[in-house]
């Protein structure tokens, strides 16, 4: 084993699927979360380190203590309705909390960054497909902080050459083949762990007076993207969209 890579919120639902695939590709996996959102019993491959992204001198030990190859941001408050109504608490954890890791990871060695970003960057879709030429209007706050994220990012490159890539994917739905893992949050706000446990839920979406059935993006596509796009970061940050299937 030769890379290591930080999984920052590699506790959650997204990010244990990543660690799980980056093990299976023997890649040395560190989880940095503070286990508000994920669990501990989700973090089941390589090392978990707890700790919170507003924490400057947490991330500066952890950068001290580690190389790393590549960063993985994933940590973060991912409840739109949520950031209505407590917007502080979003750009702090989002905003802040990425802050701190970019100058931390900028501090030492300036490791490439893919960034799980949200489709929510869009704001309400003037057309569909969104393509990446779509226009960001964020219209919550959980958008606008994912937006000044990304921003942050292609400050960072010009300043420290620190590469990224922002991923600006959207319902992420199903779980591991290996059935150790599945979708899960705490608290469980998802489309089909929901409908799956019986909760009577509107499944209907509106969206520019057009009705639409909810897409979904597989977890292991977000996985095998994040570790693509970490080996094909070039010299200039780049925001890549992912391919989405329409559910039927
Ligand atoms: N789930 C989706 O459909 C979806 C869609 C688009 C983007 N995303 C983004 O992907 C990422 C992961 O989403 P998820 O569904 O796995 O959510 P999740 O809540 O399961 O995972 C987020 C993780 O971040 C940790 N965390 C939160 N704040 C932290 C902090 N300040 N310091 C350290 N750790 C912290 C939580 O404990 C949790 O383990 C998020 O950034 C989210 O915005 C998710």
């Amino acid at each position: 084993m030769n890379r290591n890579v930080l999984v920052c919120g590699g506790a959650g639902y997204i990010g244990s699927h990543l660690c799980e695939w980056l093990a299976a590709e023997d890649i040395g996996v560190v989880v940095f979360d503070n286990l508000d959102g994920g669990m501990a019993a989700q973090a089941r491959w390589g090392t978990l380190v707890t700790g919170d992204l507003r924490d400057p001198r947490a991330l500066e030990a952890l950068f001290a203590a580690h190389r790393f190859d590549a960063v993985m941001q994933l940590a973060g408050r991912i409840v739109v309705s949520e950031s209505v109504r407590d917007p502080a608490g979003y750009h702090e954890h989002n905003v802040v909390g990425t802050r701190n890791l970019l100058r931390a990871g900028a501090a030492h060695g300036a490791p490439p960054v893919v960034f799980s970003s949200s489709a929510a960057v869009y704001g309400d879709p003037q057309y569909t497909p969104i393509d990446e030429a779509h226009p960001c209007v964020p219209v919550n706050p959980y958008g606008a902080t994912k937006m000044i994220a990304e921003r942050m990012l292609a400050d960072f490159e010009v300043a420290h050459g620190m590469r990224s890539v922002s991923l600006r994917y959207f319902n992420a739905a199903g779980a591991s083949a290996s059935g150790l893992i599945g979708e899960s949050h705490r608290p469980e706000t998802h489309l089909i762990p929901n409908v799956l446990r019986g909760h009577a839920m509107a499944v209907r979406l509106t969206s520019s007076a057009m009705t639409i059935r909810r897409p979904t993006v597989p977890v292991c596509a977000i996985s095998s993207t994040s570790q693509t796009s970490a080996g094909r970061i070039s010299r200039r940050s780049r925001t890549c969209g992912m391919a989405v299937r329409r559910s039927r």
